[in-house]
């Protein structure tokens, strides 16, 4: 109510443009529509990983921790997103972790700088720490440690003797992030007990059957238990909870959709209609990413097949859906963008 008041007096002295747009030309956080944020410290974590710590526009909710938010950064004039974990302990200011993996990913780790602007959605997710206290084994693998790591900030200050077992899986301890925090919780905490697996000498940690949990962790079945890693680990770990009855207990985060490439798949040329772009479309690679590479700027939200946001009609052409193998020629049907692929010469009204 205050709020509006000062706006409407602000009018007199800005008319005839609104107050908002003076206030954009000096604080980008304001944006009648756009949450934005402003990077205020970039570190970088090993070669290829970095921090970036921004501050939240007004309309930011608190993060809990294990909670991720879609971070979208404009790259050659298209605005791409991603979803990235927020690392902070509860209460502080956001910051992600990033590995160099890919265009988007990549271009935050080298391209990020304190002042930059980065657009935002709001903190999601329940892969959150239980409310009450319960023995913990947190089982990561490469950024997978990303969730975690929030969960440990918050957590630990709070209860020392929180009972936690950490196994984290990474090529080398060069590539290990939070390799000196970690081990100083380590020496701070009796209660912590932390595990590195470095694959490159020990190979990867075995979820397919009970044998390394059963030497790493013997009561591994009394403990809540977090996943987050590899798509192929968190597969693992579902089924073997599953076998041992223990589903509930078991939080899987998952960044990336289940989808399956078809080795015979044909792409074509798929027309993005109202941008008037063309671009050539391998038969695996989601309609989403062929129009991004194409410079079309396309809606999208979570990129793995749950949110709707991208859905776009399909003018004319067979598209593929990556999840189910289904496939789909009805005109004027709405598309997943992200997890659809081209099956021939596809239209797209977009
Ligand atoms: S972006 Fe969420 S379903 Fe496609």
């Amino acid at each position: 109510m205050l709020k509006r008041a000062a706006w409407r007096a602000a009018e007199v002295f800005t008319t005839p443009a609104p107050p908002q747009e003076f206030a954009r030309l000096f604080n980008p956080l304001v944006s009648s529509r756009q949450l934005r944020g402003v990077v205020t410290a970039v570190r970088h974590e090993t070669a290829n990983s970095a921090t970036i710590e921004f501050t939240p526009g007004g309309t930011w909710d608190a993060h809990k921790a294990g909670q991720y938010a879609r971070i979208g950064v404009e790259i050659d004039g298209v605005r791409n997103w991603r979803s990235y974990s927020l690392v902070t302990a509860e209460g502080h200011d956001p910051a992600i972790t990033v590995t160099a993996v890919g265009r988007v990913s990549s271009h935050l780790v080298h391209h990020t700088e304190p002042g930059d602007v980065l657009f935002l959605a709001p903190p999601q997710g329940d892969f959150l720490l239980p409310t009450g206290p319960r023995p913990l084994l947190m089982l990561t693998a490469g950024s997978g440690l990303t969730p975690v790591m929030s969960m440990l900030r918050t957590l630990l200050p709070q209860r020392r003797d929180a009972d936690v077992v950490v196994i984290h899986s990474s090529r080398n301890s060069d590539e290990t992030l939070f390799l000196d925090e970690l081990t100083q919780m380590n020496d701070a905490h009796h209660s912590l007990t932390l595990v590195h697996r470095f694959t490159e000498h020990e190979g990867r940690l075995d979820l397919a059957t009970t044998h390394d949990l059963d030497t790493l962790c013997p009561d591994w079945r009394s403990r809540k238990t977090y996943v987050c890693g590899p798509q192929e680990m968190l597969d693992d770990a579902e089924r073997l909870w599953h076998s041992e009855d223990l589903p509930h207990e078991l939080s899987v985060e998952r960044f990336a959709p289940t989808l399956f490439a078809d080795p015979d798949a044909r792409g074509g040329v798929v027309t993005f209609e109202k941008s008037d772009k063309e671009a050539n479309a391998e038969g695996n690679t989601t309609l989403l990413e062929v129009g991004e590479d194409a410079g079309v700027l396309l809606p999208s939200g979570c990129r793995m097949g749950i949110c709707r946001t991208c859905l776009t009609p399909l003018v004319s052409g067979t598209v593929r859906n990556l999840s189910s193998g289904e496939l789909c020629s009805d005109e004027g049907e709405l598309i997943q963008t992200c997890i659809s692929a081209a099956v021939g010469p596809v239209h797209l009204d977009a």
